[in-house]
């Protein structure tokens, strides 16, 4: 049975990547990972306002990455708090890379114009075989459109697709009003491939204390809707990108699921930090009794057979299901 795929260029002996997290952090989990079955790993991210402290002046940089703000200064994380600098961050992708066989991919995060992006760069010389770039942003001011914002987020790909020679993958939100021009925007901007979604930090509110309080809750499977929603849409429409999905990915069936729908790469993270790297092993061996007992040989034969290829108006396919499952609902 043929479980290979390529992802960002690069063969991959099954589509199971363990995603952007703390996973990365250990070469004994690692190396657990990859026994397991992982067919390469993305490191956690080294985040833009992270560099920037360490290139410049560290209360300064801070002040700039939150918009001038003194007050703002206090929301950031305290330099030490970061679990890797970033020079431990390069020395971890040198680490891994002699530990693994498995491809390893570094994160970059953050969306602004800057000297950051340069560690890109870095990232590809201490060994990564392709570079995640997280453009995780919430854009809060009414001033500020989509388009800018999408323009200012396509600079910042292309100035890290050009620093670099190995693939850029980008991991994008849900929150863009078209999502699809998006990603072809990424696409004709150098990207190598596409990452599907971004889970948003939801903060809730202590309403004793009057206080924000930012939490992170593991994901399950019900988070994948969506991303299957929107790999069935994009898969057909990017001609040279490769598209991984990353959020609600826990059982066999969701990795089934997620390549019926045309992922290249199935990215999992909550699944494992909850179970352990030993989960692995059997989302690879559920994805091959899946192919036994419906006779596909290879992961190519079923990758995206059900897409929207076939469907000459997605979008008013989109709105009568929408319409369809309300209409069914009876008092
Ligand atoms: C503890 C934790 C740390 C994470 N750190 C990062 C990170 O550094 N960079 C990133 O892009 N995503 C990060 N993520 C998001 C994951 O890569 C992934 O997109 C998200 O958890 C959805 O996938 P899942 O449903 O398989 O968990 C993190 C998630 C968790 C739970």
């Amino acid at each position: 049975m043929n479980l290979e795929t390529t992802y960002l260029g690069l063969k991959l002996r099954n589509p199971l990547v363990v995603g952007a997290s703390p996973l990365g952090d250990q070469a004994e989990t690692c190396l657990k990972l990859q026994e397991a079955g992982a067919a390469a790993l993305v490191l956690r991210s080294l985040f833009e306002e992270q560099i920037s402290q360490e290139q410049q002046n560290l209360l300064h940089a801070v002040e700039d990455a939150a918009g001038s703000n003194p007050e703002a200064t206090s929301y950031f994380p305290a330099y030490g708090d970061y679990q890797l600098t970033p020079d431990q961050y390069l020395r971890q992708i040198g680490l891994l890379k002699k530990a693994l066989h498995i491809p390893v991919i570094a994160s970059l995060n953050g969306s602004g114009a800057g000297g950051w992006t340069g560690y890109a760069r870095r990232c590809a010389e201490a060994g990564a075989d392709a570079i995640e770039l997280n453009l995780y942003e919430l854009v809060t001011d009414g001033t500020v459109s989509a388009e800018q914002t999408e323009a200012g987020m396509l600079a910042t790909v292309r100035r890290v697709v050009g620093a670099v020679q190995v693939p850029v993958a980008v991991k994008i939100s849900a929150f863009h009003t078209s999502p699809a021009h998006f990603a072809l925007s990424l696409e004709r901007a150098g990207a190598a491939g596409v990452v599907i979604m971004n889970r948003f930090l939801q903060p809730d509110l202590d309403i004793e204390e009057l206080e924000v309080k930012p939490r992170l809750l593991l994901s399950d499977s019900s988070e994948l809707l969506l991303r299957l929603r929107w790999l069935a849409i994009l898969s057909p429409q990017l001609q040279k990108s490769s598209l991984a999905v990353s959020g609600g990915v826990h059982t066999a069936n969701d990795v089934v699921k997620a390549i019926l729908a045309g992922a290249d790469a199935v990215q999992v993270v909550s699944a494992l930090l909850a179970r352990g790297p030993a989960a692995l092993a059997g989302l690879v061996g559920g994805l091959e009794q899946w192919m036994a007992a419906h006779d596909y040989e290879s992961v190519a034969q079923f990758r995206g057979i059900m897409d929207l290829t076939h469907c000459p108006d997605p979008s008013a396919f989109e709105r009568a299901n929408y319409m369809k499952v309300l209409q069914s609902w009876k008092t």
